[in-house]
């Protein structure tokens, strides 16, 4: 049986800051004390007018290519996890899959929130795992921005924008070591954005105008108290179930929605400060970017080596929730080939044009179709 590891790594923020300080000056009834006290969150990225999820998306997965200097055309699937797809349908991966030409893949959405990029990783290494694909590519992506009641402020100033990928390879040597997903549907009133599906549709069939159905809504003591005892559970399911000890663990990388669980979690883990990573200041809560973010980070700042063990886990709207343990198997230190990203381009480039052939083989032969038809074919 083959085993999946983490070949490459790759993320993106959008370039547009906001500090606390910008929430006080919109009029905003906060402050940059309360904020900072209550979660750490210091200050978050915006994405722009016109960039959507599937472009923060893609330029985290040239990334994530380009170190471990793989080829789209390698690529079997492409799974996003994300709840701000560009669309209802068709799946943002689709859209990724065509930009990045991994022309070889198949590609779907995977939506369970903030939980999405971890449930995301399992499902990719277990299609690894059972030999139905050799490389896929994982990518957290999500936009809550654009879903934020800006005159809500238990909700609008703890998120970010932003995305973070992830390339699975098939290997002899154990990368990915055991996973956990979990749901309580019953708390699915706790954190939603109740609009845009088929309960409270915009033509207001099923009763509903729709108003205010865009927003955000979150209970956030309810979430807060549950996520400090499902964070540590989870992630003591993954670490026994992995034949590891605690004090084995070297980087523990929870998701980042605020520092005050983050420690909570890691206290009742009996992690130390210097093994546990957050950058939940700067960037907020991402939602299904915030893992693989803080992975990236991680990896940047020297936190993680050839052989360490890492523990992912992450909750989120559902109630959702997921961990895992993995042991870091590439060296960090390796510069792709300076060729590489040229090759990028050019291979973007040839994505780009076989994309726009095929648009217009089907348009030429739609209307071949519609003449032959209207001759009496
Ligand atoms: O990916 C999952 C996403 N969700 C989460 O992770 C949310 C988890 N929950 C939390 O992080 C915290 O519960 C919050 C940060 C949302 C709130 O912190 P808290 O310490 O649990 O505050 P609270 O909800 O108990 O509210 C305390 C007070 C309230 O005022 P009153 O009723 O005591 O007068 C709130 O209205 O703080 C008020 N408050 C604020 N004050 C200033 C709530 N938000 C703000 C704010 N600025 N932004």
């Amino acid at each position: 049986m083959p085993y999946a590891q983490i070949e490459g790594w790759g993320m993106h923020l959008p370039s547009r800051i906001v500090p606390n300080e910008s929430f006080v000056k919109m009029g905003l009834d906060t402050s940059d004390e309360w904020i900072s006290s209550r979660t750490g969150i210091e200050e978050r990225r915006l994405a722009g007018h016109n960039e959507a999820t599937s472009d923060m998306a893609v330029k985290a997965a040239h990334r994530a290519l380009r170190s471990a200097e793989a080829h789209a055309s390698d690529v079997d699937l492409v799974i996003v996890a994300t709840c701000t797809p560009d669309h209802i349908m068709p799946s943002t991966a689709s859209l990724v899959q065509n930009r990045l030409g991994a022309r070889r893949a198949g590609a779907l959405d995977l939506n369970a929130a903030c939980s999405g990029f971890v449930y995301a990783l399992a499902m990719g290494a277990g299609q690894i795992e059972a030999n139905r694909a050799r490389r896929v590519l994982v990518v957290g992506a999500d936009e809550l921005s654009l879903h934020l009641d800006w005159r809500d402020r238990g909700t609008c100033v703890l998120f970010g924008d932003g995305a973070g990928a992830v390339l699975l390879r098939a290997a002899v040597e154990p990368g990915i070591l055991k996973s956990t997903m979990g749901s309580d549907g019953s708390g699915a009133d706790l954190l939603m954005i109740p609009g845009g599906g088929s309960r409270y549709a915009s033509n207001g069939r099923n009763g509903s105008n729709n108003s205010g159905g865009r927003y955000l809504r979150m209970n956030g003591a309810q979430i807060f108290r549950w996520a400090t005892q499902m964070m540590s559970r989870a992630a003591e399911e993954v670490i026994h179930d992995s034949g590891l000890k605690a004090d084995q663990i070297d980087l523990f990388i929870p998701h980042q929605a605020n520092l005050r669980i983050i420690e909570s979690t890691a206290r009742r883990l009996g992690l130390s400060e210097d093994r546990v990573f957050s950058n939940v200041g700067r960037y907020g809560n991402t939602s299904a970017a915030s893992i693989p973010i803080a992975l990236c980070e991680a990896i940047a700042s020297g936190r993680v080596d050839e052989g360490d063990n890492l523990v992912l886990t992450s909750f989120g709207a559902g109630l959702s929730w997921a961990a895992l343990a993995l042991r870091w198997t590439v060296p960090i230190e390796g510069h792709p080939s300076r060729w590489t990203p040229i090759r990028q381009t050019f291979e973007s480039r040839m994505a780009a044009v076989r994309s726009a052939m095929r648009r217009q083989q089907r348009r030429v032969r739609a209307s071949l179709d519609e003449r032959f038809r209207a001759d009496g074919g």
